[in-house]
């Protein structure tokens, strides 16, 4: 290991996480009763210009008085460039900072971004007296923010999460497509010709360099990587596939755009009880191998040493989190 310590952020289960407009009022029940993890509260991109201030109002009306349970609660402030975000902040902290959980900051681009939002944290967190330090989740979702995620993402104690905002990345990025995550046709390898004169077309994830990047600057931050929305509710297989591919590059959850998500994404950043199992084999082997003087044994056929034992204990550490929840 480096010597440089990596400080975790506070251990949250955020599996799934649900978008729910700070207009929508009617919709904050259904929320507070599903079995999402962490909920965020919209004040940005779902909102129209006109609703700003009456769902600022709703959000902090909600706070106070909706059981959310054990729920995380996050607001999506409006970006840094717009006249709304200092209200947002001010008023949401002042009037309901005790059950806010956390901040969502969204379109970052930089660490003085992060700076500016902690200073006025840190403010109304003094003035108020307010004894739990509210948190940041911060979506990467612009060239700037991506350019600089490392330094975003190292910015703030207060730094929890980082979340790709895939939608607003391609607008961006001026990438070629008008969905909402998924795939794309355009982004596929053709094959040379096969021996029968046939070509294979092979559908690439256009998203994969960018959230990689993400989870490395996020983890080696000590903060939780999360991928963001898939637009098309009607399409769970896609939205599981999409939620997978995340998982396995080390991303913790997803968001939930519809609430027929939460459960698709509650699985997938689940450990299935076959991966635990085999997690707990090999801690077991790797027991019995260090009892007889040995560093690396095989099991199944595999070779296994002590990074296994580190592969093994986050499933298990992830399975423990879940199970206590
Ligand atoms: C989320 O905010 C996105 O732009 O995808
Ligand atoms: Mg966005």
């Amino acid at each position: 290991m480096s010597f440089h310590v990596i400080e975790q952020a506070p251990a949250r289960l955020n599996r799934s996480e649900l978008a729910v407009p700070g207009s929508a009022p009617q919709m904050f029940e259904k929320a507070a009763q599903s079995d999402v993890d962490v909920i965020f509260l919209d004040l940005e991109d779902a909102v129209a210009p006109d609703d700003k201030a009456q769902a600022r109002k709703n959000i902090i009306k909600a706070l106070n008085e909706v059981d959310w349970g054990k729920k995380t609660m996050s607001v999506r402030i409006n970006g840094l460039d717009t006249h709304y975000m200092y209200r947002d902040v001010v008023d949401v902290v002042e009037q309901a900072g005790e059950r806010l959980d956390l901040i969502m900051i969204p379109k970052v681009g930089t660490a003085a971004d992060v700076y500016a939002a902690d200073m006025m944290v840190t403010q109304i967190e003094d003035a108020k007296g307010l004894k739990k330090r509210i948190g940041f989740e911060h979506i990467i979702e612009t060239a700037l923010g991506m350019q600089n995620v490392t330094e975003i993402a190292g910015a703030s104690k207060r730094n929890e999460s980082l979340h790709f905002g895939v939608a607003d990345y391609a607008a961006s990025t001026r990438a070629r497509t008008t969905i909402i995550g998924g795939v794309n046709p355009d982004y596929s390898v053709l094959t040379d010709p096969l021996e029968d004169g046939s070509r294979a077309v092979h559908w690439g994830d256009m998203w994969h360099y960018a959230l990689a990047r993400m989870v490395v600057a996020a983890r080696a931050n000590g903060l939780r990587p999360i991928d963001g929305p898939f637009g098309d509710f009607q399409d769970p297989d896609g939205y599981k596939a999409a939620a997978k591919r995340a998982a396995v590059l080390g991303c913790e959850g997803k968001w939930a755009i519809h609430p027929s998500q939460i459960a698709l994404a509650n699985e997938v950043m689940s450990p299935s009880e076959a991966e635990v199992t085999k997690a707990q084999r090999i801690l077991k082997a790797m027991e019995e191998a260090a009892a007889a003087g040995k560093g690396a044994v095989s099991l199944d056929g595999r070779l296994i040493d002590y990074a296994s034992i580190r592969q093994a204990e986050v499933l298990v550490q992830k399975a423990k989190q879940i199970a206590g929840a």
